[in-house]
């Protein structure tokens, strides 16, 4: 909460470098017609960034280093649909959460059936990209040896579709993104799985991170936050 007469943030107008894994519907990619970096990350930055006084500026990068490259100065930020861990807050700071999400599998349609008990019980294979919490929890649900890992989502979502793997686990948002762009082709059947709160990434110590807190706050009082959520999701 903003205490009445404290001195709100202000970051000055300065120019943030986020990095951010591009490859992530609804919540990053890059147009393919402008070549913009768009998506609900974006649009909640730029949101807080309106409200504390900086900038923002997507750059894309790969997943795979994206949190190296944060520790070692090479973004001001990571925003990219990062689960807030313990393991992660090891090494790094996190906003408040800015949307909690459930874990899900997207199936082929023909496949629709399928429950989460039958990839339990084994023998079938769970795709998810490298060094997430979807990662790991396909391994908790299928076994190590039954996981596929890529390095990208989009990766993973082409296995499935070419019938590599049997199911993609994945965050419920991008899920339904995939879902509306593969409409009759995939389909998440399987939701409400583990829940990860979302959060924007700082250096350890960073003074920026309270500043964001802030805007965060603010824009969920004004509605801004509610309006995003139906834009992307339609809740
Ligand atoms: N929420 C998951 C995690 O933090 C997946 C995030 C993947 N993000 C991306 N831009 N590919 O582990």
């Amino acid at each position: 909460m903003m205490i009445a007469g404290a001195q709100a943030a202000d970051l000055g107008g300065q120019v943030l470098k986020v990095g951010s894994d591009t490859t992530y519907p609804p919540m990053e990619t890059v147009d393919e017609k402008t070549g913009e970096i768009v998506g609900f990350d974006v649009d909640i930055m730029d949101a807080i960034c309106a409200k504390i006084n900086c900038k923002a500026e997507f750059v894309t990068t790969a997943w795979d280093g994206i949190f190296a490259a944060l520790v070692q100065g090479e973004f001001d930020v990571v925003m990219s649909g990062v689960s807030i861990t313990d393991e992660r807050k090891k090494t790094m700071d996190f906003s408040d959460p800015y949307l909690v999400v459930s874990q899900a599998i997207l199936l082929r349609v023909e496949d629709e059936g399928t429950s989460l008990e039958a990839f339990q019980s084994g023998g079938k294979t769970l795709a998810a990209q490298t060094g997430t919490t979807n990662a790991q929890l396909a391994e908790k649900l299928v076994t190590r040896d039954n996981t596929r890992l890529y390095d990208t989502f989009a990766a993973a979502i082409l296995a499935l579709q070419n019938a590599d793997v049997d199911g993609v686990i994945i965050d419920g948002t991008s899920a339904h993104a995939y879902e509306q762009e593969f409409a009759g082709e995939l389909t998440a059947t399987i939701k409400g799985l583990e829940s990860d709160p979302l959060g924007i990434v700082f250096q350890k110590g960073s003074p920026m991170v309270d500043a964001f807190n802030e805007g965060l706050e603010q824009i969920k009082a004004d509605g801004t936050w509610d309006a995003l959520v139906a834009k992307y999701w339609g809740v």
